[in-house]
């Protein structure tokens, strides 16, 4: 992944494994991929298309979205997968979508949620709701997110499945949410699925890496009251998507997604300053409470994640000091209040 194009990033996140092809190959029917024009949507739905293709087959992925942004739909029907823009507040865009067995959803909302709180809980809870009983006979992998825990201890154990849900702030309270109602729906109704709480994905064009990379490069302070994070490589936490959907079940099986090492901001940030040639900056300093997850259910389940940290660090080094695109979604990993 060094001095790669878009175009070769692109290609080396929905580049399938083994393990993506074994469990591609027993999925029957459209893939149908909700709130799949953000930033993972289109290399999860690159990486469904690719599987089957290597495969040999011709069923649909299917992403729907808004399609907010221009020219976002050509970019799917480049690679053969179809969209539907959809507003899934909508309900008749709800009743409307394609029958499937399989459901990968990933509608979200947390930036701005501060300005208006209400669109946030909506979102985060009425979508979910609608998405459970439109597909109440599909197995649904829905993501999550790490945020549904509280800070958690630097020097202790990190936030297993089993954790209280008791974040601050509306977003996290609102995640917390989004799960509960998949998790009413799927006792409820036997609906099988998957809740996956996954801490900070990996691109180069976005994520704590390239946020802090960013910031050295551009002389910036980083800031430290967030010492500590755990990330994973998007090209990792999508095959691991979709590995995990034979896994679903009722209630629904809860994993958390994402590096299994507490990384140090301050030593991520001297990394990447020595590889681009920069001295970083800081502001603050630790504090004892971080965002942290204990990821040993999902690695016994599906194993470790391929891509090492230092080959993020090295790859995002690289991208950055290149000047090569970022897609100016920051992470706001620096939170620490649960305000969005
Ligand atoms: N990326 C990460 O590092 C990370 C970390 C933790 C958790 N997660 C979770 O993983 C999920 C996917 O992550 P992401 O980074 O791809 O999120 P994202 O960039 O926020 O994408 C979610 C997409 O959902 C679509 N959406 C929102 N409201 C919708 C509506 N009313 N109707 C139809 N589509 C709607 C939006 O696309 P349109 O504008 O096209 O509609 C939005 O871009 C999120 O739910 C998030 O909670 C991600």
């Amino acid at each position: 992944m060094i001095h790669c194009s878009v175009a070769e990033l692109d290609e080396a996140l929905m580049s399938p494994i083994p393990e993506v092809l074994e469990v591609v190959r027993n999925l029957q029917g459209p893939v149908v991929i909700l709130g799949a024009g953000g930033k993972m949507g289109p290399s999860l739905a690159g990486l469904a298309r690719r599987a089957l293709d290597a495969l040999g087959r011709s069923d649909p992925v299917i992403a729907v979205s808004r399609f907010r942004e221009a020219g976002s739909r050509q970019w799917f029907h480049d690679r053969g997968i179809e969209t539907i823009a959809a507003d899934l507040f909508d309900p008749l865009a709800v009743a409307a979508l394609p029958d499937t067995d399989t459901v990968l959803y990933l509608v979200g909302l947390k930036f701005g949620t501060s300005q208006n709180p209400a669109v946030t809980w909506a979102a985060n809870t009425l979508i979910p709701a609608a998405i459970a009983t439109r597909y109440c006979r599909s197995r649904i992998v829905a993501l999550s997110t790490g945020n549904v825990y509280p800070l958690v201890s630097t020097s202790g154990p990190a936030a297993s499945e089993d954790h209280p849900l008791t974040p601050i702030g509306e977003y996290p309270n609102a995640a917390v949410a989004r799960e509960r109602i998949f998790e009413w729906h799927s006792r409820s109704n036997d609906t099988p699925m998957v809740l996956v709480r996954l801490s900070y994905a990996v691109d180069l064009r976005y994520g704590i890496l390239h946020d802090i990379a960013r910031r050295v490069w551009l002389g910036q302070p980083v800031p430290l009251a967030t010492g500590r994070f755990n990330c994973i490589w998007q090209g990792d936490a999508n095959a691991m998507i979709l590995r995990m959907i034979p896994h679903a079940c009722h209630p629904p099986l809860v994993l958390n997604l994402t590096g299994p090492e507490a990384l140090s901001v301050r030593d991520v940030a001297l990394e990447l300053g020595r590889l681009m040639h920069r001295e970083p900056h800081f502001s603050g300093s630790e504090s004892d409470t971080a965002l942290l997850s204990d990821t040993r259910r999902c690695r016994d389940l599906l194993g470790d994640p391929t891509t090492t940290v230092d080959d993020m660090i090295r790859a995002t080094a690289d991208w950055v000091s290149q000047d090569r695109p970022s897609l100016g979604k920051p992470t706001h990993f620096e939170v620490r209040n649960g305000i969005y």
